[in-house]
């Protein structure tokens, strides 16, 4: 897959225990060509994911290359200590990239990961700086094609790391995209400018109430579609690619199939006002 034609749509795989290689399967079946995971064995079995990707390649002849595959460094912070960690809990950060890294490689079953994310800030920002760095070396290295960050909810961080990285700018930016964050205005503008491709999760999860927006309904009764796949639309139409991680078939088609509604010449005004920055696409 060409990096350029950035995912539509994600589908996320957290939360997903044991039923993780089957709902991959499924998922990219159904038409996704993208997978989020993160080597955090407390939320997601990335071991399973891997699992899938060779089920989708000798089963279903959908090859690997065929998939834009993320995963995520995550801190000592957000690991669970009771499973086994990803890497040595002694090691310098720089380190546990490293090895967390390659622990990411075993599990996913592949020689090559498409995109790779610092899960969240460390404790300080120096500490950030210096696993930003390290993942910033192994795009570098040519080992990874794009380099980015999730939970960063301040854009003067990015600048920061950026700046730390000798103007390395994180690809991507992986956040909480809801209504109780303002809809994260700021980093989103932020990713606009930059030309930053900002990924959202909670879409749907974050904000229940828009589901009964007037906004939200009259699009979906004018558009014949439900009120996610709406939301999911005008994410996409601000230039946000959403993760999906239904594990129902007919949502997972929902979530697809969103990108092709056409949200031109509604009569309500901007439909984006209440959601962040005006449309770009
Ligand atoms: N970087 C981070 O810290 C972080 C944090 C959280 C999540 N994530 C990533 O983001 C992914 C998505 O997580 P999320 O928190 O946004 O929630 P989600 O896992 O996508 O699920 C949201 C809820 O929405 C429902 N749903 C999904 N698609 C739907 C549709 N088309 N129509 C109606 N209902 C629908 C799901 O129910 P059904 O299953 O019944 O459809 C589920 O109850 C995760 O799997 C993970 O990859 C990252």
């Amino acid at each position: 897959m060409s990096i350029t034609n950035f995912p539509k749509i994600i589908y996320g795989t957290a939360w997903k225990q044991d039923a993780t290689a089957d709902l991959v399967v499924k998922a990219v079946l159904q038409g996704y060509r993208a997978v989020d995971t993160a080597c955090q064995p407390k939320h997601y079995r990335e071991d399973l994911v891997g699992e899938a990707l060779e089920t989708l390649q000798t089963k279903h002849g959908i090859a690997r290359d065929e998939i834009f595959l993320q995963t995520k460094f995550t801190s000592l912070d957000g690991q669970d200590r009771s499973k086994p960690l990803p890497y040595q809990p002694s090691a310098s950060i720089t380190t546990q990239v490293q090895q967390s890294f390659q622990t990411s490689l075993r599990n996913l079953r592949t020689a090559r990961i498409n995109a790779l994310l610092l899960h969240g800030p460390l404790r300080t920002a120096q500490k950030t700086l210096e696993a930003w760095n390290a993942i910033v070396a192994l795009k570098k290295e040519n080992r990874v094609d794009l380099v980015g960050v999730s939970n960063v909810y301040d854009p003067r961080l990015l600048t920061y790391l950026t700046e730390g990285a000798g103007g390395v700018k994180p690809d991507i930016v992986q956040n909480r995209w809801y209504e109780g964050n303002d809809w994260d205005r700021d980093v989103v503008a932020y990713c606009l400018k930059e030309g930053i491709h900002y990924e959202s999760f909670w879409t749907l999860t974050g904000s229940p109430a828009l589901f009964n927006h007037p906004s939200i309904v009259k699009i979906a009764e004018s558009r014949s579609c439900t009120p996610a796949q709406a939301i999911f639309r005008i994410a996409q139409q601000i230039g946000i690619t959403p993760l999906a991680g239904s594990k129902n078939e007919k949502h997972m088609k929902d979530g697809l199939l969103a990108e092709h509604i056409d949200l031109n010449g509604l009569d309500d005004g901007n439909i984006t006002e209440f959601v962040g920055p005006t449309a770009q696409a």
